[in-house]
Formats: structure tokens, sequence, C-alpha cells
């Protein structure tokens, strides 16, 4: 399972590819807006930045909400750096752009996705990537890992392409769930990564071991 991260935090994408397991970056309107990135100069400065850390794929993604905004925008973004993918919201105009990107060769994120059939649509017109909302189910008491193995069933039973990309991931669990379910990917905060890092009798186990080897080298 690739692990990307899902952050406009240039700091912790930095610590998260020096762990060396970061595949990629997903970032949102939201993700630049809590980082006080405004205006089209400095994002996209922003995810030249971005892409000048990680090695893997960095979704980027288009305000427009027609088509023709959709393509105008994503062709300059894709033409920004070659690791980023256009992140398109699953709306009609958004499916037609994917599949005009899709026919181009552009790799796709395509994004706000909350049901199978929409997960469908999305791998139907070429998406690289669908991101299925996994934690804003579980929010509103409607069980997100679920959608992840409908989308895991459909997608192998026509053999699509496109890779299921579990975002809104909230912890820990949420990953290796994923992970069990068969996610192509997942995009999460850094402390979704660094918490799988942790269990206290690897602690208690490195302790002892290092006690030990002290005694018998004094
Ligand atoms: C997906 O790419 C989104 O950026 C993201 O995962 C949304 O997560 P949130 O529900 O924590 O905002």
């Amino acid at each position: 399972m690739k692990f990307f991260i899902d952050t406009a935090n240039l700091d912790e994408i930095a610590e998260a590819q020096a762990l060396g397991v970061l595949d990629g970056v997903t970032t949102n309107p939201s993700l630049m807006a809590k980082e006080g990135i405004t205006g089209e100069e400095n994002i996209l400065n922003h995810y030249k930045k971005i892409c000048e850390i990680v090695e893997g794929d960095v979704s980027a993604e288009v305000i427009s909400t027609d088509f023709e905004g959709m393509v105008k925008e994503g062709e300059a973004l894709a033409a920004l750096h070659p690791q980023i993918v256009v992140k398109l919201p699953l709306i009609a105009d958004g499916i037609k752009a994917c599949k005009y990107f899709s026919d181009k060769g552009i790799r796709t994120n395509v994004t706000l996705v909350f049901s199978a059939g929409q997960a469908l649509l999305a791998a139907k017109a070429g998406a690289t990537y669908v991101s299925p909302f996994l934690g804003r189910l579980d929010d509103i008491s409607t069980d997100g890992l679920n959608l992840i193995a409908e989308i895991r069933q459909i997608y192998d039973n026509y053999g699509f392409e496109t890779q299921i990309l579990a975002a809104s991931i909230r912890h820990t669990m949420h990953v290796i769930d994923c992970a069990k379910i068969g996610s192509d990917v997942m995009t999460g905060p850094l402390s979704s990564i660094t918490g799988l890092l942790k269990h206290p009798l690897t602690d208690i186990g490195l302790a002892k071991f290092l006690a030990d080897y002290e005694k018998g080298n004094k």
C-alpha cells in the first residue's frame, strides 16, 4: 500500500519523507488555506516546493466547478511539475474533465467520493486515483471502511486500474483496516503514519537490550 500524507505543511512533508516510507502528498483548498497559502502565484509555487521535497505524486486540486475552468486550471497545474496529479471533485463536470485528462494522459485524483456508484463513475472516466473519504463517513455514523471494501470489490470485478486512495484517514487503525481490505493507497495526517511505529513492548524490549549491553560492557 502506498502512503501519502494529507497536508500542505512543508515541515510535516519533509519529516514523513525523511522516514523513507512516503509515496506522495495530497492537498486540498482547506489544507492550503490552513498553511496561509493564498493567491494563484503563491499556491502554484507551494505545489512546486512540495514536489521538490517528495519523490512521488502530489495531488493539486482545481477550484473551478465547470468543465472549461477545470480543464484550464488542470492543464496549468499538470504543466507545473511531472509529479502533479490533477484533483477533481466528483460532480458531472469533474467526471467530464477526468475523461478529458485521461484521454490526454494527464493523471487525475477524483475527490469527494462518498458512494460506490460515484467510485464506479470515476473509474469509467479513467481516473488514476479515486478518493473515498472514510473519516467523514465515520463522522456521520456511516461505515467508511465498508465503502472502501465495496469499491475494492467493484474494481476487482471489472479489472479497473483506478487506484483506491483511502482519504480522510483519522488514525492508525484506519490505515491498518484499509491495508487489510486492499486499498491501494492511504492518505492521512503525519500522526497516522508515525503512530504505526508505536508499541510499548518495543520500547520496553529496547530498554532491556540496552541495559543488558551496558551490564556486559562495563
Ligand atoms: C483527500 O484528499 C482530502 O484532502 C482529505 O483526506 C480530507 O480529509 P478530512 O476529512 O480530514 O478533511
